[in-house]
């Protein structure tokens, strides 16, 4: 199946999990807790992974899925293609707010990005790219932001980050920045940066899949995604990112100075 058709193909499954997510959001949620009062699941998260999951292993049979809740494979790899799925990220946003959270899927094949999606469902906005095509919302392509420095423009983090002590250095780089931002949604988050409302998103302890899209989309608007230290992104593990316009990611790198 060709690039285009695939991508074809994930909108309209996206298309379905976003009408079964408006039909099925006032209901009974089942919220439980992960790990914390602020990390939940709901029964929409599992199911919305495990209905994409029986599609890609129906449709791509022998392609690997890492997926947040469980339905997808144990990944050691990331030769071959490899699928990442985050099927609600922002659940807390869910829970409490029924807006501000996205429905998120990454394809790559030998560690490249091919493929990204981030639906924010209740704007019925859906940002998608595929390798070389640049980033769209809802098919119609995104300028390039500005390379803004980080004195320039508004940053996005993560209140984990911004409110905790671990990285001090992190406030430095608020404090630099025109101001912080915080939606608790990284993939909600990514899209800002892609869009230009921010010139940076930089957070910590991030999985696989709330990374995979938006790196590609950063990769598509001539942007830069990192780790904290400056190196590669490894979407094996957790990281600590950081998304930005060059200048920016320049700017905060030698704040940081990991
Ligand atoms: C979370 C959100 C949040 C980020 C967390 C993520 P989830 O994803 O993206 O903004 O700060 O690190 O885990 O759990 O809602 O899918
Ligand atoms: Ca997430
Ligand atoms: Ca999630």
């Amino acid at each position: 199946m060709s690039i285009a058709e695939r991508d074809t193909l994930i909108k309209k499954w996206l298309s379905e999990i976003k009408d079964y997510i408006i039909d099925q959001k006032d209901s009974n949620l089942d919220v439980e807790q992960k790990t914390a009062d602020n990390d939940l699941v709901t029964r929409m998260d599992k199911s919305i992974e495990e209905q994409l999951v029986n599609k890609i292993r129906e449709a791509f049979p022998g392609e690997k899925i890492v997926g947040e809740e469980g339905f997808g494979d144990e990944v050691n790899s990331l030769d071959g293609t490899v699928w990442f799925i985050d099927p609600i990220d922002g659940t807390l946003n869910f829970v409490m707010q029924q807006e501000n959270f996205a429905v998120m899927i990454g394809v790559y094949v030998d560690g490249i990005g091919q493929l990204g999606y981030i639906y924010d469902i209740t704007h019925d906005k859906l940002y998608s790219s595929t390798k070389g095509d640049g980033v769209r919302c809802n098919g119609q392509p995104i300028a390039k932001p500005a390379d803004l420095s980080l004195s320039k423009g508004l940053i996005a983090s993560s209140s984990a980050l911004m409110c905790k002590d671990k990285y001090p250095a992190v406030r430095t780089v608020g404090a630099e920045s025109l101001g912080v931002r915080m939606l608790g949604s990284a993939g909600l988050e990514s899209i800002e940066v892609a869009k230009g409302n921010v010139s940076a998103y930089i957070a910590s302890n991030l999985k696989p899949w709330d990374i995979a899209p938006g790196l590609l989309f950063m990769e598509e608007l001539g942007m830069i995604g990192t780790q904290f230290n400056s190196k590669p992104i490894d979407l094996l593990n957790n990281n600590n990112i950081v998304f930005a316009t060059k200048n920016a990611h320049k700017d905060i790198i030698d704040i940081l100075g990991e």
